[in-house]
């Protein structure tokens, strides 16, 4: 979900038998293409806000962009996650720490958290960005139904590998 230019989608396209990969920006998923361009990688155009999945796979991942789904989407994008996933999948996720804040501009008294972002050529940006406190992060996970073993890796980085907890059928 959210390949960008591919840097994991060529790893995950060395593991797997077939990979569809999700941006919705079109000059992103040109560099992908070039990059991880294979007869059993899809590469699909769209905004994940709305796509809905065609089918359901064994493995869901996602680099850096966790931290850019809105607070107020975050439950709805699991439930996509969840959707996308085979009963006994697994999802793989990466993204920062709060202490990336210190190297970013956080954008002052916007509706979601956001920080401001500086373009070849001068142009400044909003991105949405949340850094999510691993703790914290487990605790919304929890409560969704999610089975999540959070690392810290540095100071900058997490990662965690997640699965939907079986409900008790009694
Ligand atoms: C920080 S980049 C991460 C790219 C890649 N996962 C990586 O780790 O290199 C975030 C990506 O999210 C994509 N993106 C932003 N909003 C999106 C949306 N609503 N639906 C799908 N992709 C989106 C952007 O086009 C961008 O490629």
């Amino acid at each position: 979900m959210a390949c960008g230019t591919g840097q994991w989608t060529v790893e995950l396209a060395r593991h797997a038998t077939t990979v569809t990969a999700v941006d919705a920006a079109p000059e992103a998923l040109a560099i992908c293409r070039q990059r991880a361009g294979a007869a059993h990688v899809q590469l699909v155009e769209a905004d994940l806000f709305t796509w809905r999945p065609p089918e359901r796979y064994d493995f869901v991942f996602f680099s850096a962009w966790l931290s850019h789904v809105p607070p107020q989407r975050f439950a709805a994008f699991w439930a996509l996650v969840a959707d996308c996933l085979t009963p006994d999948g697994r999802v793989f996720v990466i993204d920062e720490l709060p202490a990336v804040a210190a190297v970013e501009r956080p954008a002052a008294a916007q509706p979601v958290p956001a920080v401001h972002r500086e373009v070849a050529g001068g142009q400044v940006f909003r991105a949405v960005k949340v850094l999510y406190a691993p703790d914290e992060l487990q605790g919304r996970l929890d409560a969704l139904g999610w089975k999540a073993d959070i690392r810290t890796v540095g100071w900058r980085y997490f990662s965690t590998s997640l699965r939907r907890r079986r409900r008790s059928t009694c």
